[in-house]
């Protein structure tokens, strides 16, 4: 978590560095601070709150340098106080560190530094960082020498950024974090994530697990951990700056929902063959799976929704998979062979549990693809291969493009999956998939439409003073309704839950009242048995808005209100049901004045396990 970022040019450097951390809050805003070069030494500036303290503090100061590193930060060790803000420095203020991910042996690093006479001033793991380096500087060691010593003595997961006073030079390096470096005209970016500078360079270079990089106004060298030298491509971004502002929503989530026909079609495209006769992926030829026995998805929260999905696309397809929250599966991890293809769902290509799956599943033999939207991720560099979502940047905390993206993807995948499976056992390839490969091609139009006629919030005046609220569905409505009550209640800070329609009666009914809205999502298929529990809680005095085609009239004339989505494929109907559900979760957090974007305790990209 948190997001560092840095810049060094011959020009002033304090705008670049706060639009990058301002572009970087998805990651973490609990505090904000910058360390600059100014001519003199190090100024540093650290505030808690979000970028407004830390702006404010830096204008009144006039702060101003060609050279700074950047932080803004999602607690893990210590509050989030402007003493445990970073950057972090050393007893003397000559080197300042920004770090993103977690110093597993900081608690005996910091015991031997006190010993020897450092002092520290906050609670974080990352101030063991300046404290180690400032030791080997003194011994001698050139600026370079003595951050990779400082580096070899680290354990755990981190990207870290430092700037010693008179160098003009930064130094940054990353092992299980993400670190980009942005080349500009005469200007160098280090970020946790390219949208961070985007506005000064497309141009980026991805850097891997041990690199360690060099980079003054003039130039940049990449090493890696031995210090070779090792040459990283500079690629183009094609995320324009435009895709990751606002333009003209009052949030980013509103935004993204919005933006989800463009995304779809972006996700589509190219990818289902004429005629609707089969699926076709960029990476993968024909039979590429045809030895694939078993899948196994590893995700988490709203990707793991994703992936429960999935698993049901597959299952009617004739394919075993299974689902697994990453954070559980090393613990307790499910058999598998060379046959199992283990497939990481993760939007940001970041998350820490899903990586951490993803390595486990790879050392036991198993071949892992990355399903992801952010090209040059971890997880894209690490599986053996990866399949983009193409959803563009997403910045709100809420994941809601991605998820309708992941689901369009891994649809098409199971496509392929299932055909080359058949065609190696010489069956014939399954009929009635055009109609699935028809709606996946449709899905665009039908959520434009959805958008353009939608009317959530009238509802939310209805229902706004519940105590609680409760999401059902049936076959792919059941992962829908999780990821409906996991939006309402990330955002809305409301008590939500989701469940499998058949489920309540074995327990959760025992919560349902006159005072817990109950929102049914209908695709079409066994609507009758949902129907049936819809009447269980109503008879309990809930009300229930469907969610549903108004071509089912039963539905329409027995819930209390409707939420249309438009007549399609049945395994598809989740993906236009999930986005009025996200509607409902925008527009209730809005009334309640909740921090949408930046919902409390949450960050965008979990890197700590
Ligand atoms: O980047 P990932 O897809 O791996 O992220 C997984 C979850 O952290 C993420 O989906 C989270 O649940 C969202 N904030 C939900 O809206």
């Amino acid at each position: 978590m948190c997001g560092i970022t840095a810049r060094v040019g011959d020009d002033d450097a304090v705008d670049t560095l706060l639009t990058g951390l301002a572009n970087l809050e998805y990651r973490g805003y609990d505090s904000a601070g910058l360390a600059m070069e100014n001519g003199d030494g190090l100024e540093v500036y650290k505030r808690e709150g979000d970028l407004s303290s830390l702006r404010d503090a830096i204008d009144a100061e006039r702060a101003e340098g060609h050279i700074g590193i950047g932080h803004t930060r999602w607690s893990t060790h210590g509050a989030p106080t402007n003493e445990n803000a970073h950057p972090h420095t050393d007893c003397t203020n000559q080197v300042a560190v920004v770090h993103n991910g977690i110093i597993e042996n900081h608690a005996t690093l910091r015991e031997e530094l006190t010993a020897r006479g450092h002092t520290f001033t906050s609670e974080t793991d990352t101030e063991v960082v300046p404290h180690v380096m400032e030791e080997f500087l003194e011994e001698g060691a050139s600026v370079e020498s003595a951050f990779r010593d400082t580096i070899s003595m680290l354990s755990g997961s981190f990207a870290v950024a430092v700037l010693v006073e008179e160098t003009g030079e930064l130094y940054a390096t990353r092992k299980g974090s993400p670190l980009v470096l942005g080349v500009g005209e005469n200007e160098y970016f280090l970020a946790s994530d390219a949208p961070a500078f985007l506005e000064f360079t497309d141009q980026v270079v991805y850097l891997e697990d041990g690199d360690v990089v060099r980079a003054s106004a003039e130039d940049h060298h990449i090493t890696d951990a031995n210090g070779d030298p090792v040459d990283r491509p500079v690629q183009s971004i094609d995320w324009s700056p435009e895709d990751a502002e606002k333009g003209g929503y009052d949030h980013y989530m509103k935004k993204e929902i919005h933006e989800q026909p463009t995304a779809l079609a972006q996700t589509v495209r190219g990818r289902v063959e004429d005629g609707h006769t089969g699926a076709t992926f960029e990476a993968f030829s024909r039979g590429e799976f045809s030895d694939v026995k078993q899948v196994q998805f590893l995700a988490c929260g709203t990707s793991y929704h994703a992936a429960l999905y999935a698993q049901q696309l597959l299952a009617q397809r004739g394919v075993p998979a299974q689902v697994f929250r990453a954070g559980e599966y090393a613990t307790n991890p499910a058999p598998l062979g060379d046959d199992t293809l283990v497939v990481g769902v993760t939007q940001s290509g970041e998350t820490a549990d899903t990586l951490g799956s993803l390595r486990h599943a790879s050392d036991a033999g198993a071949r892992t693809l990355a399903v992801t939207n952010v090209v040059g991720s971890t997880a894209a560099r690490e599986c053996d291969d990866a399949v983009f979502i193409r959803a563009g940047p997403e910045i709100g905390v809420a994941a809601t493009k991605t998820f309708s993206s992941q689901v369009a993807t891994l649809g098409l995948l199971a496509e392929q999956i299932a055909r080359d499976r058949e065609e190696a056992n010489h069956e014939e390839y399954t009929s009635g998939q055009s109609a699935f490969l028809e709606g996946v091609s449709t899905l665009s139009e039908n959520v434009q439409w959805l958008l353009e006629g939608n009317d959530v919030e009238n509802l939310v005046d209805r229902y706004r003073d519940a105590d609680a609220y409760f999401f059902i569905g049936r076959g792919v409505m059941h992962p829908v309704a999780k990821e409906g009550a996991l939006k309402f209640k990330e955002i809305t800070y409301e008590h939500a839950e989701g469940f499998a329609a058949g489920e309540l009666k074995h327990g959760p009914l025992a919560l349902v009242t006159p005072d817990t809205p109950v929102f049914a999502l209908f695709s079409g298929e066994n609507d009758e048995k949902t129907l049936n529990n819809v009447k269980e809680v109503q008879a309990r005095g809930a009300p229930v808005i469907g969610v549903t085609a108004t071509d089912a009239s039963e539905v329409v004339d027995t819930v209390d209100d409707v939420l249309e989505i438009p007549p399609t494929h049945p395994a598809l109907a989740g993906v236009a049901a999930n986005v009025q559900l996200q509607l409902i979760s925008y527009h209730m957090a809005d009334r309640l004045n909740r921090a949408i974007d930046k919902p409390r305790n949450l960050a965008k990209s979990v890197t700590v396990e």
